[in-house]
């Protein structure tokens, strides 16, 4: 087993193609995907709807052959040894799966039986996974009566079931309330905690900045960036106006034009709680537009810097709209 590689890149993504041949005209999905994934990182893949996300993870995760290009798992090339990448990763699938008329602890023990954990340590394991889940409760119930969230749950369960080292998670915090998407950010947390690879794709940005310590924009079948998260945010920063949003009264036409005049700002706003002050790329304007609001006897309640966020980030290199 190849150790050696592990230890340097978890997922090795080189040239990868595939095309669905289809009725009319064939369609190509993926146009050539390149990806280095260290051991241990989080590894966040965005993209907006149809850009081959779930392509290209269910080619890792081995169940699509790519058309061109190579991939390797955990060291292991994808299409000579899929078996050994089987057994190394965790995949959960995009869609809440499960069959429907067994139930969740009988679905997590027919898992464990592909990775050939059986007996007592299967049921052992299955117990604790479906507590770490919080389905204890609905162990035994049908999986037909599970909700979404639930249902998600269970998958998160069943990629666990052979504690793997790579986790291949297709928008594991889909269509989940509040409570759920902290619940899976926490338990990705955990996972990173205990070494493991997370490759997970998203369409909450706010999710995978918090989650994930690299991340890769694909777009139409090509990668459009990958980086760490910091250096995309810094990236934008850079390009990005400086915004600085004030709680405070009202303030008068000539306090708003002591505002436009203080150096490098561009714009003044009034907004429903103060004022939007936006200046050049990487202006620090907050100490000046507290001095002359302060000068002007303007009542202030909070002022509060804007962080280019990872969604400036997404849009602007995408160039534009998300989709
Ligand atoms: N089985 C298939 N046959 C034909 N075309 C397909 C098939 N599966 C996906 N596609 C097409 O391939 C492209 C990429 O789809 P994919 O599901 O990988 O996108 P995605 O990034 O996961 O999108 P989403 O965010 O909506 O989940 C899309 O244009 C889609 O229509
Ligand atoms: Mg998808």
């Amino acid at each position: 087993m190849a150790r050696d590689d592990l230890a340097s890149a978890a997922i090795r993504v080189q040239g990868l193609k595939k095309r669905y041949a289809a009725f009319r005209k064939p369609l190509d999905a993926l146009l050539g995907v390149d990806l280095e994934i260290a051991r241990g990182d989080a590894f966040g893949f965005l993209g907006p709807n149809g850009a081959g996300k779930t392509t290209t993870i269910r080619i890792l995760a081995t169940i699509l052959s790519p058309t061109a290009g190579s991939a390797e798992v955990g060291g292991h090339d994808i299409r000579e040894d899929p078996m050994a990448v089987r057994s190394l990763i965790g995949y959960m699938p995009e869609n809440a799966g499960g069959y429907p008329l067994m139930t969740g602890q009988d679905n997590l023990l027919y898992w464990a039986r592909l990775q050939d954990i059986t007996g007592s340590g299967a049921r052992e394991r299955a117990k604790s996974l479906l507590a770490t889940v919080g389905l204890e409760e609905a162990a035994g119930q049908k999986v037909k009566t599970y909700s979404h969230g639930m249902k998600k749950r269970l998958l998160m369960a069943s990629a666990l079931i052979h504690d793997p080292d790579i986790l291949l998670l297709d928008e594991p915090a889909g269509g989940l309330d509040p409570q759920g998407i902290r619940f899976f950010r926490d338990l990705i947390h955990g996972l990173r905690q205990k070494g493991k690879t997370v490759f997970l794709s998203s369409h909450i940005l706010s999710e995978v900045e918090q989650t994930c310590s690299t991340i890769g924009i694909i777009q139409k079948g090509r990668m459009v960036a990958v980086d760490r998260v910091e250096a995309i945010r810094q990236r934008v920063g850079a390009v990005a106006p400086a915004r600085v949003e004030v709680d405070c009264d009202p303030p008068s036409a000539s306090t708003v034009q002591l505002l436009r005049q203080i150096p490098k700002v561009r714009m003044v706003w009034s907004t429903p709680a103060g004022i939007l002050v936006e200046a050049e790329p990487g202006a620090d304007v907050a100490d000046e537009i507290t001095r002359v609001l302060v000068t002007d006897h303007v009542r202030i309640r909070a002022i509060r810097p804007f962080e280019p966020t990872l969604e400036d980030a997404f849009l602007s290199l995408l160039g534009g709209a998300p989709s």
